[in-house]
């Protein structure tokens, strides 16, 4: 599946305090016109050139401001924010943010955003020339680009030319379209899509058993760690395959949803996934609460009441959907997640269930702490013969990055 390399993309612009931020509004009108998903910081220099509205209006989101604002840490917190995007822009990079952003200090929501984000940062620096050529600015910036993995800082720009301020050299913010292209190709590349030519499959949400035409079995799951998993996956470049039990979830951009309703449909949905023309698969995330029985001859019609007292249903055991991928032979992917929903043990059953269904992982999910339906979830990690990684509580998307991204690393290594 080749995708436009902006579409379903996350940017989280910085807006900085220049004469350039004018710019910065063409810039996220590109980026939207290509696809991108945008949420805007604006320092408080900055909202001396732009205005929230502007912005606001542009990304069709709210504008954060403010580090200690409650509405807006509780509608999406600035540890979360910067976990979000794909990549952080900061246009115009101003040499005071480069100067915290390069030391540390994190005094504002932007420069704490910078601090906290995993993932690249890209600059476009835009200031006097006198400023951009001074030694301290030269020294923040390389610092910046020499930080390692995700965190080493990329900069489009400046561009020479006449300044506002009249004197001329470097210093003019990059235009827009480059700014548009230098997003492009950081998100096109080996960090930006690692999972580019991978074909993922994950099942997600609940199965419903009937019982008869108007009744079933089924369970509480709501499907949302599963869809925050295909998204996360779909993030990372990889052509993801969602099979799912009936939930009220829209299917994440860029994903590839089928329907099923029972264990068996899932399992005949996921071995046509596995088996499809473009070839295997190369990673499975069994996150389906599968039924583990369904019901002995279902009735063809409503059962009714009858003065002999309550039908008795007789229960089959479903075809286990994990343990079968897992024993595909050729088509078996490469990599095979499952999970744990365990309200005890959950070290011990979590381990017996990844030799038993011959997975490669097993995500352990503590479902006696509120799960199902939830935000957030805890979850622990194992792996055949490593250490139980422990996860602190944290929301469904932040699992499902954190997931992707070791899955990434997985194949990478
Ligand atoms: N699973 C599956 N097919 C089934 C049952 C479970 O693919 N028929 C998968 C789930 O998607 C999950 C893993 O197996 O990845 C473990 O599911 P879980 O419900 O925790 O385990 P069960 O096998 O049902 O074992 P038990 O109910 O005894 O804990």
């Amino acid at each position: 599946m080749t995708q436009a390399p902006l579409s379903g993309r996350k940017i989280l612009l910085i807006v900085g305090g220049g004469i350039a931020a004018y710019k910065a509004l063409e810039l996220v009108r590109l980026l939207k016109k290509a696809g991108s998903e945008v949420r805007t910081v604006l320092t408080a220099a900055g909202a001396e050139f732009v205005t929230p509205m502007s912005l606001a209006a542009l990304t069709g989101q709210p504008v954060r401001q403010d580090l200690f604002l409650p509405e807006d840490e509780t509608a999406m917190g600035h540890i979360e924010l910067s976990r979000w995007a794909d990549l952080v822009v900061v246009a115009p990079a101003t040499a005071g943010l480069i100067a915290k952003a390069a030391n540390g200090l994190a005094d504002d929501l932007a420069s704490t955003t910078l601090l906290a984000t995993d993932k690249r940062v890209l600059l476009a620096p835009a200031m006097n020339v006198r400023m951009w050529e001074h030694p301290a600015v030269r020294a923040n910036v390389e610092r910046l680009k020499g930080f390692d993995g995700f965190h080493g800082a990329a900069v489009v720009g400046p561009d020479e030319g006449e300044m506002a301020c009249g004197e001329f050299g470097p210093g003019r913010m990059a235009e827009p379209a480059a700014i548009l292209a230098a997003i492009e190709g950081l998100l096109a590349g080996p960090g930006g899509r690692p999972l580019a030519e991978r074909h993922a499959v994950v099942t997600a949400g609940p199965t419903f058993e009937p019982i008869d035409p108007v009744r079933g079995l089924t369970n509480r799951s709501s499907g949302k760690q599963g869809y925050a998993i295909a998204e996360a996956l779909a993030a990372l470049g990889a052509k993801v395959t969602l099979v799912s039990g009936p939930v009220a979830l829209a299917a994440p951009a860029g994903v590839e949803r089928v329907w099923v309703e029972t264990a068996r449909e899932m399992q005949a949905a996921v071995d046509a996934a596995l088996n499809s023309e473009d070839g295997a698969a190369d990673i499975a995330v069994m996150s389906a609460a599968v039924a583990d029985w369904r019901v002995d001859g279902v009735a063809s019609g409503k059962i009714k009441k009858a003065p002999g007292g309550p039908p008795s249903l007789s229960l089959i055991e479903n075809p286990d959907i994990l343990a079968g991928v897992s024993a595909a032979g050729k088509t078996r992917p490469k990599l095979v997640v499952g999970f744990a929903a365990e309200t005890t043990d959950l070290e011990a059953n979590a381990r017996a269930k990844l030799s038993r269904k011959g997975c490669d992982w097993i995500v352990g999910n503590d479902v006696s702490e509120a799960v199902f339906g939830e935000e957030s979830n805890t979850v622990t990690l194992f792996t055949r013969g490593g250490e139980a990684e422990r996860w602190p509580r944290q929301s469904k998307a932040e699992v499902a990055r954190k997931l992707a991204a070791r899955i990434a690393d997985h194949f990478r290594a």
